[in-house]
């Protein structure tokens, strides 16, 4: 996040791309989402998704020293990206950047990763398979598929590669990935999160039960088809725009099902809000999933998108997803899950929390609404046109207009960087108040169940 910060500023001062390579905005960019996607996400998705699998199943993880494995094997990768993507080493593909042999051992620790959870569902203690971890498997499933699919690549060198496909076939390729990227890394595994810590916080059981079930369907079956919305207007066939497009309207159902089930479980819970600022992070990630998840249908709706298309509401609608729903369900997962780790009653301190809330809320909705004025103000400067058919303004007119609205976002980053930087300080105090006798009392904490 501290880079999003950076590159927002960027934006705003030029000057600060420092006149070097390694500091430009082109390379910094791409470094941005490896790590707030795989680093942040990442890191908080294989946390979460080993303690929910051992709460529910009501048993250990099948191995230790894979698991520990996987831990190594991911900070090696995101390592890897810190140091070969400001150098300029890209494979050039949006969100799979890293060069061929970091991806080989990206496969090899996600296929480990694969082997532990699924080991540890079929070595659990309870009849059933709980839905969270229906979720975090699926994540885990598709996610491999993608890599695998996606990074199918010729090396020419130990640093240089070229995709197997060619054409308007690799930019398909490329958006099924990119797109189930965002379906299955950015949502499906949050919605594991979802599943678990909400009823847990909110101490309600799930809403529905049914409707999970047909929420996990529902949305697996149709994600995988909506990424040719990334591609409209493009050298793919019409045909497989507009089936991209239809498939991702018929998408909101499941979403909002999801989004609504959550809610709901916090029937007869609602006054707890009022005091709980963990449950107020996770019930405003839902608000933000919902709203995400509503935006993208409509922007994939052709003659929409012909509108927002490279303008910065894309930019806003990632943020509405990333910031709004992918941190801020982590965030108050993490706060429900870190105690719990370290044996602790509660977090440090509850109004540190609080005050998290608000840095994130505030800072998310600066950063929404300006890439909204942002991106609408592009599109319509950018499609203007005089009577006689030249340009009403030139690119630089309508990137002077932009500016605004890069430096709220830039102020909203800084909001939310900085709360994270509270969590970072409470989340250290509680964790040095452990003593190590504690340590054996932490480990007969007795496995419970979500509900
Ligand atoms: C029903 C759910 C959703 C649909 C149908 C949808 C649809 C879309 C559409 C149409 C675009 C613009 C494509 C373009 O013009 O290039 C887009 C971009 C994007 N969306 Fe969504 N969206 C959904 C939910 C989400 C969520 C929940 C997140 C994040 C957690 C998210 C993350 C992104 C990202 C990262 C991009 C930018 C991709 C890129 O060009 O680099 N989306 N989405
Ligand atoms: C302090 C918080 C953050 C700030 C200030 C920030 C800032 C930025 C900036 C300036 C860009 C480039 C926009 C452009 O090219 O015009 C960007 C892109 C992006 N960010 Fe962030 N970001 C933050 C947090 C996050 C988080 C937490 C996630 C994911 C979980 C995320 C995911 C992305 C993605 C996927 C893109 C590429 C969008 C696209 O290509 O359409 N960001 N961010």
């Amino acid at each position: 996040m501290g880079v999003g910060v950076y590159i927002a500023s960027q934006l705003v001062w030029p000057q600060l791309n420092l006149d070097l390579p390694w500091t430009s905005f082109g390379r910094l960019r791409p470094l941005h989402t490896n790590l707030v996607i795989f680093a942040f996400g990442g890191c908080a998705l294989f946390a979460t998704s080993y303690y929910v699998v051992q709460r529910t199943c009501q048993t250990r993880l099948i191995s230790d020293s894979l698991a520990a494995f996987t831990f190594w094997g991911w900070q090696a990768v995101i390592v890897l990206a810190g140091i070969t993507l400001p150098l300029g080493y890209t494979s050039s593909k949006e969100y799979a950047e890293l060069e061929w042999p970091i991806d080989i051992l990206l496969a090899i620790v996600w296929v480990t990763y694969a082997v532990v959870f699924f080991g540890t569902i079929v070595k659990r203690q309870t009849k059933h398979i709980y839905v969270g971890n229906w979720f975090y498997g699926g994540f885990i499933l598709v996610t491999a598929m993608l890599h695998i699919v996606n990074s199918a690549e010729l090396p020419v060198t130990w640093f240089k590669s070229y995709s197997v496909y060619a054409g308007a076939t690799d930019a398909m390729i490329q958006w099924w990935y990119g797109h189930n990227a965002v379906g299955f890394f950015l949502t499906t595994g949050f919605l594991g999160m979802m599943y678990y810590f909400v009823p847990k916080q909110a101490e309600r059981p799930i809403y529905s039960y049914r409707l999970s079930i047909v929420h996990f369907w529902a949305l697996i079956t149709l994600y995988i088809w909506a990424g040719p919305h990334h591609l409209h207007y493009t050298a793919l066939p019409d045909w497989a725009q507009s089936l991209g497009m239809v498939m991702s309207l018929i998408l909101l159902a499941p979403s909002w099902g999801g989004m609504i089930n959550g809610m709901m479980t916090l029937s007869g819970a609602w006054h707890k809000l009022r005091t709980d600022p963990i449950l107020r992070f996770l019930v405003v990630s839902l608000a933000f999933y919902g709203m995400s998840t509503f935006e993208g249908p409509m922007m994939a709706i052709k003659t929409v998108n012909s509108l927002s298309h490279y303008t910065d509401w894309t930019i806003g609608h990632v943020h509405a997803g990333a910031l709004g729903w992918v941190a801020m369900i982590s965030i108050g997962s993490l706060y429900h899950l870190i105690p719990k780790v370290f044996g602790r009653e509660q977090m440090h301190s509850i109004g540190l929390i609080n005050a998290h809330f608000w840095l994130a809320t505030i800072g998310t909705v600066l950063y929404i609404a300006s890439m909204w004025v942002n991106g609408i103000t592009q599109g319509l400067m950018w499609r203007a046109i005089n009577a006689d058919g030249t340009l009403t303004y030139s690119f630089v007119e309508a990137l002077q207009a932009s500016h605004p609205g890069f430096i709220v976002r830039a102020l909203g980053g800084a909001f939310f960087a900085s709360g994270m930087l509270l969590m970072a300080y409470n989340t250290f105090r509680t964790v040095r108040g452990f003593k190590l006798a504690d340590a054996d009392a932490a480990a007969q904490i007795p496995a419970v169940g979500a509900h």
